[in-house]
């Protein structure tokens, strides 16, 4: 089932609400959220977790609109974090300090400074320098700070090698291999200033493949045994985000097999568990909506200009994502081949290359699918494009979470120094 179908006039339809009404009202480029869909896969994640008991904090990277991430926190949501900045957005859509786990590789001192002060409830460390100045600020504070450590157990995710986090080779985590992470985690449990939390993985992201799972979540699991092994306290292990989604038909993520594995895995094992899906609970629960600006003739094929752009969604370009790309209105017979492009000057500036779409005409509107992850997040202001706006149905009533800035917003943003 997808958040978005047809209605029998052939209308495309956000939660059952025409996306050519909410593009009449509100303009175009637009994302457009199903709130409906977000609650639903967020429950049905919970659901196919919730045997094997833990918490489930959603990856603001993926989508971190305020308005989503309340509705998340509406329905039990923490929240994993990866700057100061969503620190500030989480606490703002109403999820308790508690409830939040601050995870990346740089933390810098301000912002563990401020993540001590609202009394965050885990902050995933990923090197010994981190932890050293973990340890500092708390110190400096009089405090413990709960601290769980980022481990890398090499596994390689099978996905695409910009968001593959598994491998020895890349800069997250501290490796299992060689007592590297043991011996750090030793030094943890010995510092008055910390309060070991547990471990943490985070593989990779769009993992559509439950064996790396396994593999990784075995070795962590192996891992922390040896430690309680020792004597030493592990309360909790994180398992991550990384679990896949359907870019080619938007169907909604089953999420049974996961949660069986993770029951498999970890049921009897003692320890508390938790989690942080992205993607998973907010990809296929968006649209960018765009329209036709010119249609122009190319060799063998038609350049559909259009005013959303890289400046709007980058995976395309940067991760050469696919997007499904269909017309918002009833869709006529196939015309020919198509490349989706925005008006950014530089030709990596597309949605999507040769799309076998309908005639088309400016003015036309088009969705570009599965949206709803890494898109509004992402967006800059390239080319001084004010990126698109962001709207949300939820129970039949649209809302608006983002207006659209212009460009005198964004001028107002700069200085002209007095030069000459
Ligand atoms: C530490 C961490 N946790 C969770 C996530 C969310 O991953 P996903 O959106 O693939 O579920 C990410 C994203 O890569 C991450 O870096």
């Amino acid at each position: 089932m997808s958040s978005f179908t047809r209605n029998a006039k052939g209308h495309l339809c956000a939660a059952g609400m025409p996306l050519s009404r909410i593009v009449a009202s509100h303009g175009s480029p637009l994302y457009v959220y199903s709130g409906d869909g977000i609650r639903d896969d967020y429950r049905r994640f919970a659901d196919a977790v919730g045997p094997a008991g833990g918490a489930v904090h959603f990856a603001l990277k993926a989508n971190s609109a305020l308005g989503v991430i309340a509705l998340l926190a509406q329905n039990g949501a923490g929240a994993d974090i990866v700057s100061g900045g969503e620190m500030a957005r989480a606490l703002t859509a109403g999820i308790p300090a508690g409830r939040i786990v601050f995870s990346g590789v740089g933390k810098s001192a301000d912002e563990i400074g401020a993540a001590l002060d609202a009394g965050i409830g885990q902050i995933n460390a990923e090197s010994p320098q981190e932890v050293e100045a973990i340890s500092r600020i708390a110190a400096a504070r009089g405090m413990q700070a709960p601290v769980a450590l980022r481990v890398n157990v090499d596994v390689a995710p099978k996905t695409h090698a910009k968001i593959s986090t598994g491998q020895r080779s890349t800069k997250f985590g501290v490796s299992t291999a060689q007592n590297e992470a043991a011996d750090l985690y030793r030094r943890m449990a010995a510092d008055p200033h910390i309060r070991p939390a547990g471990l943490a993985v985070h593989i990779g992201s769009q993992i559509l493949d439950l064996d790396p799972f396994e593999r990784a979540y075995t070795a962590l699991l192996s891992f922390g045994t040896a430690l309680r092994g020792e004597g030493l306290e592990v309360p909790m292990l994180d398992l991550g985000g990384g679990i896949g989604v359907d870019y080619q038909d938007g169907t909604a993520t089953d999420f049974t097999a996961y949660g069986k594995l993770v029951s498999r895995l970890f049921a009897d094992s003692g320890f508390k568990l938790g989690f942080e899906p992205g993607r998973s609970i907010v990809a296929n629960n968006g649209v960018l909506l765009t329209r036709v600006i010119y249609v122009k003739d190319g060799d063998n094929k038609r350049f559909v200009i259009v005013d959303a752009a890289m400046n709007d969604l980058l995976r395309p370009t940067l991760y050469e994502a696919h997007h499904t790309i269909q017309p918002v209105g009833p869709v006529g017979p196939v015309e020919g081949p198509a490349d989706i492009v925005g008006p950014v000057c530089e030709t990596g500036d597309y949605l999507g290359l040769d799309r076998m779409l309908p005639a088309l005409a400016a003015g036309d509107c088009l969705a570009v699918m599965s949206a709803g992850a890494y898109g509004a997040v992402m967006a800059s202001s390239y080319n001084s494009r004010p990126p698109a706006g962001e709207v949300m149905v939820l129970d039949g009533t649209l809302h608006t979470l983002r207006r659209r800035r212009d460009i005198t917003e964004l001028l107002a943003e700069e200085t002209i120094p007095a030069i000459g």
